[in-house]
């Protein structure tokens, strides 16, 4: 049997996941947009189709017109990428009240249609929007869960490796806790060659790229004037294969607590193993007093957020 992949949101986080997934030759892929964009996912799709004889792929992607889920049938994998994105000015939490209704909206279309599925949320503001899917869907919280760190950490390894002229392939980094700009930057447990990056760095040096790392989304935003897509689809597409191919892969991942981290009823950015049944572990790493302090602040913002929740 082929594994199927709807994507939800046929915007630019959700046309790249469905290239970078497409080049990951695993499944084939069903592109949905909202009925206001008529055929636009059929086109975008139909192109990404056209593109596998050059690239060597063989992944069947199609789109739907006017906001139909038809097709979508028995997903293995649910993506929503649904929702406004950040304009600059806006943090990602201002985008609470536009994109609750969305990924309800999506969750009560395509889930009936999917029931087995196993669902990954990258609408912002990304811990708040992933608590909604869980509690609206009703589904085990190993089935649904979020992105963000694997960006988050991704920021921070080609920014690492871009200061020391290193290979990204020497570079790992760990960033935890919620995807917003308190996030925790795991530095102790990040390392170039294996070897701790303050060795690497000066604290001065270390401090600026943390720094960077945690707005990370917001530079972009500024530069681009609407958020960030390609490395965003691609942590998408890296989940998405985890999760398929049964890897067991552990990385960052916002996902529901129950006494982990001392944390309860919230979505949260912590280390887990993602294999075919989603999230499989949740890994509790020792946290230092420092790191705990800005776990606590983080937690403190999305705790925040979800009020804004009706
Ligand atoms: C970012 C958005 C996608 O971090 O949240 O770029």
């Amino acid at each position: 049997m082929r594994n199927k992949v709807t994507i939800v949101g046929a915007g630019n986080v959700g046309a790249s996941c469905t290239l970078w997934l497409a080049q990951a030759n695993i499944a084939d892929l069903v592109l949905v947009d909202i009925p206001q964009t008529e055929t636009m996912p059929v086109g975008k799709a139909l192109d990404l189709l056209q593109a596998g004889p050059i690239v060597g792929y063989d992944s069947r992607v199609v789109g739907t017109a006017n906001g139909s889920y038809d097709g979508t049938e028995n997903s293995d994998l649910l993506i929503i990428t649904g929702g406004l994105p950040r304009k600059p000015g806006m943090s990602r939490e201002d985008l609470v009240g536009a994109n609750q209704q969305v990924v309800t909206n999506i969750i009560d279309n395509a889930l009936p249609r999917s029931p087995n599925a196993i669902v990954i949320v990258v609408t912002n503001p990304l811990d708040t929007m992933t608590y909604l899917a869980y509690k609206h869907s009703k589904l085990p919280k190993n089935r649904i869960f979020g992105q963000a760190g694997i960006l988050d950490s991704a920021r921070f390894a080609a920014f690492v490796a871009q200061e020391l002229n290193v290979s990204l392939e020497n570079v790992h980094t760990a960033v935890m806790g919620g995807h917003g700009d308190e996030m925790v930057p795991l530095i102790r447990y990040s390392t170039v060659f294996g070897v701790p990056l303050s060795e690497w760095l000066s604290a001065d040096r270390l401090n600026a790229i943390v720094e960077r790392t945690r707005k990370g989304g917001g530079e972009i935003v500024n530069l681009l004037k609407t958020s960030a897509y390609y490395a965003p689809g691609a942590a998408l597409a890296k989940m998405a294969t985890a999760v398929l191919n049964d890897q067991k892969l552990i990385v960052p991942c916002s996902t529901y607590l129950e006494g982990e981290y001392g944390l309860n009823d919230i979505c949260f950015g912590v280390p887990v193993k993602l294999g075919r049944n989603g999230v499989e572990q949740i890994i509790e790493l020792k946290l230092s007093d420092e790191e705990k302090a800005m776990a606590d602040k983080s937690v403190g913002i999305i705790r925040e957020t979800m009020k804004a929740l009706k």
